[in-house]
C-alpha cells in the first residue's frame, strides 16, 4: 500500500492557516501548534482572515483592469472563494495556475480545478524555491506574451533570507512581460516583536524556515516595480471595503500590488 504523503507527526503551515481561518482541514498536531501561537499572538487570526479577503480584493482589482492570467504560489488549502472563482466571475476566460509544496493542498486540488469551460486552471506541486520548474509548467496554460499576475500571498514569510527570497521573486518575474503584476502579503513583527519571535520559533522548530519582515524589508520586494495606489499598507488600509469586519491599523500584515514597467 502506498504511504500516505500527509504527515500528521508535525504541524504544517497550510493546515495551521486553515485552522486560523476556522477551516476543518487540520490535525490535532496543527491545532495544538496554532493554539500556542494564538495564545500569545491573538492577532494572527485577524491577520489570516484579513489576508484571505485581501487575496480576493487584489485579484478582483487586477481582473477589473483586464488581467486574465494568474500564477498563484503558496495557494493553501482551498477556501471559497478561491482565486479562480473570484476572477472567472469577472472574466470567465481567466486562466489560473496554482502552486503549493504541501501534499494536503494536492489532496484537495480538485476544488481548484473546477474551471469555467472558457477559462482554465492547473495545479503544480512545487516549492517556490524551484522557480524554473514553476515557470516551465505554468507555460502549459499561461501565455507569457500577455501580462500575468504573480501572487505570493502570505508565502514569503516562509522563505528565510538564506533561501534568497528577493532573488526568487526576481527570477519568477523575469520571464513575465511588461505590465505584469506582483501581489504580495507578508506578516510583520513591527507591532509586536516579542510575540512574533515566539511564533517564528514554533514554525522553525517544525522545519519551516519562517521569518517576519519590517515594512522596509517588505517594500524591498517591489524594487524596480511601480506600486499601485495606495502603495505598501497594513492589510486593512489597502482598498478597504466599506463594510469590512476589521479596521485595526496594526494588523500585523503588510500588503501591496505593483506593476512591472
Ligand atoms: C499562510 S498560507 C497562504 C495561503 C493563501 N495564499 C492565502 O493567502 O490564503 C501559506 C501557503 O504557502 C505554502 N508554502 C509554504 N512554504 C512554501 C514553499 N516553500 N513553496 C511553496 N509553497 C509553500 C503552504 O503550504 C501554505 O499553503
Amino acid at each position: 500500500m502506498a504511504l500516505d504523503p500527509i504527515d500528521t507527526s508535525q504541524p504544517h503551515p497550510a493546515r495551521m492557516y486553515d485552522y486560523y481561518l476556522g477551516g476543518k482541514d487540520s490535525y490535532p498536531v496543527d491545532e495544538d501548534a496554532a493554539e500556542r501561537v494564538i495564545s500569545f499572538l491573538p492577532a494572527i487570526r485577524v491577520a489570516a482572515r484579513t489576508n484571505r479577503k485581501f487575496m480576493s480584493r487584489a485579484a478582483r482589482l487586477l481582473a477589473d483592469r483586464g488581467v486574465y492570467q494568474f500564477l498563484d504560489i503558496g495557494t493553501g488549502i482551498p477556501t471559497e472563494p478561491n482565486l479562480h472563482q473570484v476572477v472567472q466571475a469577472i472574466n470567465p476566460q481567466s486562466r489560473v495556475v496554482y502552486v503549493d509544496n504541501d501534499p494536503i493542498v494536492l489532496r484537495h486540488a480538485e476544488a481548484l480545478l473546477q474551471s469555467t469551460s472558457e477559462g482554465a486552471t492547473k495545479y503544480i506541486e512545487a516549492d517556490v524555491r524551484e522557480p524554473e520548474k514553476i515557470i516551465e509548467e505554468a507555460k502549459e496554460i499561461l501565455n507569457f506574451e500577455k501580462p500575468v499576475a504573480l501572487s505570493l500571498v502570505a508565502l514569503l514569510h516562509f522563505v528565510s533570507d538564506e533561501y534568497r527570497p528577493y532573488d526568487l521573486v526576481n527570477e519568477l518575474l523575469a520571464p513575465l512581460p511588461s505590465d505584469s503584476f506582483l501581489t504580495l502579503s507578508h506578516v510583520t513583527g513591527d507591532f509586536d516583536a516579542a510575540g512574533w519571535e515566539k511564533a517564528v520559533e514554533i514554525y522553525r522548530k517544525n522545519g519551516v524556515p519562517a521569518q517576519v519582515r519590517s515594512r522596509d524589508e517588505f517594500a524591498g520586494f517591489f524594487t524596480g516595480l511601480d506600486l499601485i495606489e495606495p502603495g505598501v499598507q497594513v492589510v486593512t488600509q489597502w482598498h478597504p471595503e466599506p463594510d469590512q469586519e476589521f479596521n485595526d491599523e496594526r494588523v500585523p500584515l503588510y500588503v501591496g500590488v505593483a506593476q512591472k514597467p
